[in-house]
């Protein structure tokens, strides 16, 4: 079951709606981007010795992303217009860091997954928490 919970000084249900749409957006750009960063490191090293593992990590995030689709439709919440230039420049992201190795491709991994991870976090410290 997908829910957003919001909680803190949103008197209003404009606020609360405001507030849910902008995570809601945000979070699904995030994961968008991730999506794609793996689609573009993966047609570069899809032989290689970590293809295995870039494959599992992207499709740990399709999930994610897929959970954001779900949470976007069911509160009827556009994705940003940026999506397709962020989309194309997150895959632009996956197949750069991929051409520069193995190395190069994790890196990128690890800084946007610490990135994101602290995203959350701020979330889940603030004024409001999703699950
Ligand atoms: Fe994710």
């Amino acid at each position: 079951m997908l829910r957003v919970i919001v909680r803190g000084a949103h008197n209003s249900s404009a606020a609360r709606q405001a507030l849910i749409e902008k995570i809601i957006r945000v979070d699904h750009a995030g994961e968008l981007g991730a999506d794609r960063i793996y689609a573009g490191q993966l047609a570069v090293l899809k032989g290689s010795s970590v293809g295995s593992v870039i494959k599992k990590m992207w499709d740990e995030e399709k999930e994610h992303l897929d959970t954001m689709e779900k949470l976007a439709a069911k509160h009827n919440v556009p994705h940003t217009v940026f999506s397709p230039v962020f989309s194309v420049a997150a895959y632009a992201l996956g197949v750069g860091s991929a051409l520069l190795g193995k190395e190069g491709a994790m890196a990128c991994t690890i800084a946007v997954e610490e990135l994101i991870g602290q995203h959350y976090n701020d979330q889940l410290k603030g004024d409001h928490l999703i699950l």
